[in-house]
């Protein structure tokens, strides 16, 4: 994949809480191109897999849980320096960190549920498209 890509799920409580258009609107404003995108539900072994790297930390189990607790949007973008300045939009993990303006401040309820998953490199970005997108090389 390209360096200027990266990969995004809105998360289950936005997606329950009708959240998704507004994410979305927000992601598109800020200079995103949408290249791929489609709504689906994990099964918790699923989420597992995409959350592997965490699999010795603590909250794996309830991040497991929340993950396949309702359905998820995964989308690959297209920007400029697409992960830093995505990692920007969506602001600190825990919401009481993010900055003003970010995704997650505006959306997330928690440090769990915060409301959007963003790629921390160029790498990850690649492998977490692809576990989505098997027919990546379309795009
Ligand atoms: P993400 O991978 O989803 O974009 O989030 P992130 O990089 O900001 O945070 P990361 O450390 O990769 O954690 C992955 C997700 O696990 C949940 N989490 N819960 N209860 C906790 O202490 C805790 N810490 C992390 C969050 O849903 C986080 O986004
Ligand atoms: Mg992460």
């Amino acid at each position: 994949m390209a360096t200027n890509r990266t990969f995004t799920m809105v998360k289950p409580d936005a997606v329950a809480d009708g959240h998704s258009g507004a994410i979305l609107k927000m992601i598109e404003g800020a200079g995103f191109r949408i290249v791929a995108m489609k709504m689906v539900k994990l099964t918790k072994e699923r989420a597992g897999q995409f959350y592997e790297v965490h699999k010795e930390r603590p909250f794996y189990g309830s991040l497991c849980d929340y993950m396949s607790s309702g359905h998820i949007i995964a989308v690959i973008l297209e920007k400029e320096n697409a992960v830093a300045d995505f990692r920007k939009l969506i602001g600190a993990t825990n919401p009481a960190d993010a900055a003003d303006g970010t995704i997650r401040k505006l959306y997330a309820k928690s440090m769990e549920s915060n409301a959007v998953h963003g790629s921390d490199s160029d790498e990850n970005a690649a492998i977490e498209g692809s576990f989505y997108f098997a027919d990546i090389e379309k795009f």
